[in-house]
């Protein structure tokens, strides 16, 4: 992002609340758009863990929470709102551990021995993960299973789902489904490096280039996804990339990124309850994306070989907390305002790489980590980072637009990140869409947004009285969007605040 010196620090007194401390002027260039901003960058990630998707999607047919084909319906229209444009499954580390036909047919119980060795009934199996992603509009990314399965395992899967003759379309069809299904995206193996195998480069690279090469389906292809780096290591990427042949059998190459207040694995830092400290180290750390997406598209500056189109797949990011007690399942955590910026500010950074970026998916969809959605029982709630996914839906198909902004600085002990982050992009309909974000956790921002040349913008507000405030069982509304206008061109951004508005004519 070019961000030119154009702040004017200016104290602007606001009717019945505090004092506002910088003006942001905002400059935005609708002439030259980055590119347009995959509606997959507002992807989801359905692994099987403690409570996902057993109790929380998957309730069955006979439960008494009220479902549709096992799926439970309070959860499925939540998800429907958000139009998610696609979904990864069955991990993560799961996946190199799934066995497919455990979950077609007659189902095996196994044990879920990536995750805590709970029960896994395997009830919600291919059919079941095929047919909600054909309910709710979304294209399907499929894992294949590279530590524990074969070339030959992973063949035949994609046979079962997507042909139309033979015997693997007819033993589908006894199952239950006549029509073959299609997989848009194929991720081969994952973490290789660490859960998945940890193998070098080098290994995995021929076992990647050796699946790729016999992942065939019926029909169109799907884009098939190489398993890389996490976080701001580079190398890993790079040395796959440099096999002989993986340019030619791979559509892009995957990153993951995670935000731990703490940094440290051991002691992540709790959920709620946390200190001002925690707030920014952990905004801090959900900005490296930035950098780590700059840092991979230079890598793939280096190999020649790729194709224009080759693309980065974020394809798990989000925030990771300590889990609340023994008891809690695997993964899962409270989600609050904190939470809320993290993934406003990593979708405006999605948004500045519009032209690289193909795809994020969010870890994880319900119950684990970041998610949407949290249940207990037949209740459920959603979170503040639900929300934000449901304001910045009008970015998904977008053209991002170019902004410049000197941000005002927010500084707590030795650190310090940008206190506004803006994102501006031109909606398919020719309409103006602009996100703000007031990372601070104490003072009031405002943004100048005369440079929109509009008559003044409307929208909503994500914000809350606690920078740790959150939805519980209890009090399921106390983060929730909030109409929010401007009339004229100065936004007013509260202390941990996310905003989402239309230009006016
Ligand atoms: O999202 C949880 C886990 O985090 C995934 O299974 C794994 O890929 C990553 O380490």
């Amino acid at each position: 992002m070019i961000r030119t010196v154009l702040t004017a620090a200016l104290l602007v007194a606001l009717p019945g609340c505090a004092t506002v401390e910088a003006q942001t002027r905002v400059t935005v260039d609708p002439a030259s758009p980055i590119g347009t901003i995959e509606p997959e960058v507002y992807g989801q990630f359905l692994e099987h863990l403690g409570a996902q998707p057993y109790g929380s999607i998957w309730v069955g047919e006979d439960s008494d929470i009220p479902n549709t084909d096992g799926i439970r319906d309070d959860v499925f229209a939540a998800l429907d709102a958000l139009d998610i444009p696609v979904i990864r499954w069955p991990g993560g580390c799961y996946s190199d551990r799934y066995q497919w036909r455990d979950g077609i047919g007659e189902r095996a119980v196994r044990t879920n021995a990536a995750w805590g060795g709970t029960l896994e009934p395997n009830t919600f199996g291919t059919h079941e993960f095929f047919n909600l992603a054909e309910r709710l509009g979304a294209k399907t990314y499929l894992n294949i299973n590279l530590g524990t399965g074969t070339p030959k395992d992973a063949a035949d899967w994609l046979e079962y789902i997507t042909a139309t003759k033979g015997d693997r379309a007819e033993e589908r069809r006894s199952n239950g489904r006549g029509e073959p299904w299609t997989i848009d995206y194929l991720a081969i193996g994952n973490e290789t490096w660490g859960c998945g195998g940890h193998i070098t480069a080098d290994y995995y690279a021929d076992m990647y280039s050796l699946y790729a090469s016999f992942a065939k389906t019926e029909g169109e292809q799907p884009k098939r996804i190489i398993s890389g780096s996490h976080d701001e290591n580079i190398e890993y990427s790079d040395e796959v990339l440099s096999h002989p042949y993986i340019a030619g059998l791979a559509e892009g190459i995957s990153v993951h990124v995670y935000s731990l207040p703490t940094g440290d694995w051991g002691a992540k830092g709790a959920a709620t309850g946390f200190p001002e400290e925690e707030w920014i180290s952990t905004l801090h750390r959900a900005l490296r994306m930035e950098d780590v997406i700059a840092d991979q598209i230079a890598m793939f500056d280096q190999h020649e070989d790729l194709g224009e189109e080759f693309g980065l797949y974020v394809d798990e990011w989000g925030t990771w907390y300590d889990p609340e007690s023994e008891d809690t399942p695997a993964l899962y955590q409270q989600n609050t305002m904190r939470d809320a910026v993290v993934a406003a500010l990593s979708f405006n950074i999605f948004h500045e790489h519009a032209d690289a970026v193909k795809m994020t998916n969010i870890a994880q969809m319900v119950n684990v980590l970041q998610a949407m959605i949290l249940t207990d029982g037949p209740d459920m709630v959603l979170t503040p980072t639900y929300h934000v996914f449901e304001m910045y839906k009008p970015f998904m198909g977008a053209a991002a637009l170019p902004v410049s902004y000197d941000a005002p600085d927010y500084t707590l002990g030795d650190v310090t990140i940008p206190a506004v982050s803006v994102s501006a992009a031109e909606t398919p309909e020719g309409e103006t869409v602009i996100a703000l974000v007031n990372s601070d956790a104490k003072t009031w921002h405002s943004v100048d947004l005369s440079s929109f040349g509009a008559g003044g913008f409307t929208g909503r507000i994500l914000t809350a009285d606690a920078m740790d405030a959150h939805n519980s069982f209890d009090d399921p509304d106390t983060v929730t969007p909030q109409p929010f206008s401007v009339d004229g061109s100065v936004a007013n951004l509260p202390p941990h605040s996310v905003i989402v508005l239309m230009a006016e004519e």
